[in-house]
């Protein structure tokens, strides 16, 4: 692990007092009213190099060839710059890329270095601005080892005929593939020409220029894109590959490859009812289109919120919807994350748990109150199953606002960011109303929209605009308390889903004996299910699991959170029959959030260490990064005394 002195040395400051000028320049319809610009107060983030007080990258154009032969993108990024008066360069941050020239836009080349960094953050590049002109073009090629990057071969897509490649930049990934300032307060719009082998789609986060391609030389395909709104650049996101289209909504579709896109299709058919229930609770939906691409299994999360364009885990095609929460979720960060946006990772709960709230409010117009409320429970359990195991109440990292300095920021991407920050709304909703709550919202994404946030500056927007004086208000909600200090405040409201109390009727019939033929099952949803195997005791004998599973067909299940809660109960009790469906399950989809608490699971025996280990020889080479990387830490841990 990295030093922290090592860490300090390469702050950058992102100074909202904007002495470079408005960061909203896309917004053009509305332009946040003056009186609410954020603090002068200067803003650390500890994970990124750049300089943004002498000189910010405002746009920038990509060429980039991808070689899935060689796995690199190559090409250039060409960077509009905007500099305070005196400086001569520019500090980018960048991880794992050959940089081969650095020139003015008319080609003359500009002195740079490469600087001391990091395994975390990567390394500076600095960059001698030209006397004239604010453009810098840097020629450069990724790395195979990118970790944003993940190349796959043919047998590793559904159609198994062309290969694949996507990236994610969430959190600090996209500087291994695209060289700028990759701070989250630092906005930027930007376009891009992506040259793909004939017979091959590009899509991106951005508005695709030209839907038929254009011919390129070598045979390949031209694709252009372009974002008018400026965004940070863990936003920035591409995949090619073997791609279909299918339109399913006035202003939305699916990508994918064509063996899945029709049951996307039919999947996610529902989203421009969810776009207008989130356009009905917080205002305008402010990206045009809202497409979602569906990737191969190995992609790492549930889905990621690129612009314009939510990438998704082909783990969520249930085949009856019973997912489509996350669309829901990714959707909400329209506003919550991609419009108002965490300006520093220490603040991630001010994108996620917003939006883990919001998801709620949209699912409960979506399927009404008693299905978001099965939702709500079950996030607010993950809290608490998450805060004990992160050491329990008193625990530093249970607070909203994190101390993410000398560490990866991954590591502060657990519940506690999603559900703590929605319980914190919904003690926010429960203390004030629901009207009230709807209006400020609204007001703060208009007010803040393509800005960054501090959870101070949120803290003075909720008492200058909601709590406006009233003490008493203020004293219920305990903010502060909330936001600053660890574990779950006890003002926090309880959730209880009416459909869960016949499920807990089913659980107690079960651990008195019933058999599970004999239990009333009938008309359970996907979260009465998850519900019900959570509920589990922690232990059981074989023939119970046994009988359970012959029941309901568990270890076969098509619904990947089922089967997901299934395995680990499987494990914690080794029912050896459900091995082969945990092996399957590990080897076939490379989803973080399901395979991570699995190998955790084996890994806390020494048969299921072993097991673990035979079936990660297997799994990793079709994980990205993302996933491997915490797999590896979870099967071989730091020696003890460097953890
Ligand atoms: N933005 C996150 C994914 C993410 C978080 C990527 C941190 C990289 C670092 C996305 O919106 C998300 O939360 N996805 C969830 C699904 C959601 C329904 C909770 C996931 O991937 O499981
Ligand atoms: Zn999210």
């Amino acid at each position: 692990m990295t030093g922290t002195t090592d860490f300090a040395r390469g702050r950058s400051w992102l100074v909202f007092s904007l002495l470079l000028g408005s960061a909203c320049t896309a917004d053009r319809e509305e332009p946040p009213p003056a009186a609410a610009a954020p603090s002068p107060a200067a803003v650390v983030d500890v994970h990124s190099f750049a300089r943004p007080e002498e000189a910010r990258v405002r746009h920038v154009s990509l060429d980039l060839t991808p070689d899935f032969g060689s796995q690199r993108l190559a090409g250039t990024a060409r960077l509009v710059i905007e500099r305070a008066a005196g400086a001569d360069s520019i500090v980018l941050d960048v991880r794992d890329l050959t940089i081969r020239r650095v020139t003015d836009a008319a080609g003359a080349p500009l002195g740079f270095e490469l600087g001391q960094g990091d395994s975390i953050r990567g390394q500076p590049l600095i960059v001698r601005l030209p006397a004239e002109g604010d453009t810098v073009v840097v020629d450069y090629e990724t790395s195979p080892a990118a970790a944003a990057v993940q190349w796959l071969r043919p047998a590793q897509t559904a159609g198994r005929r062309r290969p694949f490649l996507f990236t994610q930049g969430q959190a600090i990934l996209t500087r291994t593939w695209v060289p700028t300032q990759d701070s989250p307060g630092i906005r930027q719009t930007y376009d891009a020409v992506i040259r793909v082998p004939a017979g091959m789609q590009a899509v991106m986060s951005a508005e695709l220029l030209t839907p038929e391609g254009e011919r390129a030389e070598g045979g390949r395909t031209a694709y252009r894109f372009r974002l008018e709104q400026p965004v940070p650049p863990y936003l920035f996101a591409l995949a090619v590959g073997d791609l279909e289209f299918r339109e399913i909504g006035p202003r939305s579709g699916v990508w994918a490859e064509p063996s899945v896109v029709d049951s996307a299709a039919r999947e996610f058919a529902e989203v421009e009812q969810i776009t207008a229930a989130a356009e009905k609770l917080y205002g305008p939906y402010r990206w045009g289109r809202y497409d979602i691409l569906v990737l191969p299994p190995s992609f790492p999360f549930g889905g990621m919120e690129n612009p314009r364009l939510t990438f998704a885990t082909p783990t969520v095609l249930a085949g009856d919807r019973s997912l489509v929460s996350l669309i829901a979720h990714e959707l909400a960060h329209s506003w919550s994350g991609n419009l108002v946006t965490n300006a520093t990772w220490n603040d991630f709960w001010l994108n996620e748990g917003f939006t883990t709230y919001i998801e709620g409010r949209i699912m409960e117009e979506l399927r009404g109150k008693d299905y978001a409320d099965m939702l709500r429970q079950l996030g607010r359990q993950s809290l608490l199953a998450t805060i004990q195991d992160l050491g329990g109440p008193q625990a530093p990292d249970t607070r909203l606002q994190l101390d993410l300095a000398g560490r990866d920021p991954d590591e502060g991407m657990n519940d506690v960011a999603y559900e703590k920050g929605a319980a914190f709304l919904q003690t926010v909703e429960a203390t004030v109303g629901r009207e009230r709550l709807d209006t400020f919202l609204r007001g703060y994404f208009d007010r803040h929209a393509f800005q960054p946030m501090t959870s101070e500056q949120f803290l003075q927007e909720l008492n200058a605009d909601l709590f406006r004086g009233d003490e008493a208000l203020a004293g219920r909600v305990r903010a502060r308390e909330w936001i600053f200090e660890p574990g779950l405040p006890d003002n926090v409201p309880a959730v209880e889903a009416a459909a869960f109390a016949k499920v807990d009727r089913q659980v107690d019939a079960f651990r008195a004996g019933t058999s599970p033929d004999s239990l009333a099952t009938s008309g359970w949803s996907t979260h009465e299910w998850l519900h019900f195997l959570r509920a589990l005791p922690d232990t059981m004998e074989l023939p119970r699991l046994a009988a359970l599973d012959q029941a309901f067909n568990f270890s076969r299940s098509g619904n990947s959170e089922i089967l997901f809660e299934w395995l680990r109960t499987a494990i914690r009790n080794r029912y050896e029959p459900a091995f082969p469906a945990l092996e399957r399950f590990l080897t076939t989809q490379g989803r973080r959030k399901f395979v991570a608490p699995l190998f955790e699971e084996l890994a806390t025996t020494d048969w299921g260490r072993q097991l673990g280990q035979r079936i990660y020889a297997r799994a990793r080479p079709g994980y990205h990064s993302v996933t491997a990387g915490t797999v590896d830490h979870i099967l071989t841990p730091a020696p003890a005394g460097n953890r």
